[in-house]
């Protein structure tokens, strides 16, 4: 007994820390977690340990908490309808979805700003810092997509969307494409929907940028390019068609890689939207064909399946 009291006073340990070291590592761990020391903490945690990945969170605000579901997957795009009614930008699917709390500044906006603010701290360690952090602790140099889909007139819609993004773009947070050089940061803002793309092209400096249509790139009308369509969609029914079921035609796959390589052609990357939902095997199969082939975006409505495919 006193050889093993002074081989622990030699080690420095107490009883206690000799009953974790026999209860094992996870008795070890539980332990730490109940002490709330301070060596488990740092500012950047909101995301700790969530792998981005490229899904996009198809009519986000459907999710339990808009936003912060999506991040909990991991998910780098989410989409918003939005409605301007009564100088207000509200958020949902349909007229009968709305609700005066529901605004894009609510549910998106100010979210984002109150994350993006703890994911960049101000302090000695991150005084050289010259871009900011995005959402992902584990990746801070990966953007949030966040997708306008505009459902009132396009013309009267984007000025106060733009304007909604104010606390984002005050603290640079917005990717922005001016003078000819893009500078990524840690929200690229794109509309879709009724988004003015004469509007769009317009803005200078523009940190709010245009979905391209996916089947339309070769149209000479518009040098397509990710300084005005970082991402490019289209309908899968319609472009490609294939249910999921059996064997994809050939007539379909061509359709698809031709979709996927014009956009890659010029560095956009793509999404294709109204996949099949059931059954769930023919929803998976269509993913795997669309990822095989060089799609960028899996466009997901069931974000924990797609988080685990
Ligand atoms: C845990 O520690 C932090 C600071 O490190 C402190 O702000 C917080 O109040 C502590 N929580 C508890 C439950 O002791
Ligand atoms: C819009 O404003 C008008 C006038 O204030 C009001 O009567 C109407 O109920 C408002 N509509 C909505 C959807 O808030
Ligand atoms: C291929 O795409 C074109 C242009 O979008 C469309 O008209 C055609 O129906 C598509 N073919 C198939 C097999 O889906």
């Amino acid at each position: 007994m006193t050889v093993f009291k002074n081989a622990v006073a030699l080690l420095g340990l107490t009883i206690a820390e000799l009953v974790l070291a026999k209860a094992g590592i996870g008795a070890r761990i539980a332990a730490l977690e109940a002490s709330n020391s301070s060596t488990l903490q740092y500012p950047s945690q909101f995301t700790q340990n969530i792998m981005p990945k490229p899904i996009h969170s198809h009519n986000d605000y459907w999710r339990d908490v808009p936003l912060l579901t999506a991040l909990s997957f991991g998910v780098t795009s989410v989409e918003a309808d939005v409605w301007f009614i009564n100088n207000t930008l509200f958020v949902g699917h349909e007229e009968a979805a709305l609700t005066p709390d529901r605004t894009f500044d609510s549910l998106y906006v100010q979210p984002l700003v109150q994350i993006l603010e703890q994911m960049n701290p101000k302090n000695a360690f991150t005084e050289g810092q010259t871009r900011p952090n995005g959402v992902w602790d584990t990746a801070s140099d990966i953007p949030l997509q966040l997708l306008v889909d505009m459902k009132t007139n396009g013309e009267a819609t984007l000025p106060p969307v733009l304007d909604a993004l104010s606390p984002l773009r005050e603290r640079g947070y917005l990717s922005t494409f001016t003078d000819g050089a893009f500078t990524q940061s840690a929200v690229l803002a794109i509309g879709t929907g009724n988004t003015p793309l004469a509007q769009v092209q317009a803005l200078s400096p523009r940190d709010f940028f245009f979905d391209a249509p996916l089947t339309g790139l070769e149209d000479t009308a518009v040098n397509w390019d990710p300084t005005l369509s970082p991402i490019a969609s289209t309908d899968f029914a319609a472009a490609v068609g294939w249910n999921g079921l059996g064997t994809i035609s050939d007539a379909q796959l061509s359709n698809l890689t031709k979709f996927i390589n014009d956009a890659k052609a010029r560095g956009i990357n793509s999404r294709f939207w109204n996949t099949p939902e059931w059954p769930v095997f023919a929803r998976e199969n269509i993913w795997r064909v669309l990822l095989n082939n060089g799609a960028f975006w899996l466009n997901a409505d069931d974000l924990e399946a797609a988080s685990q495919f």
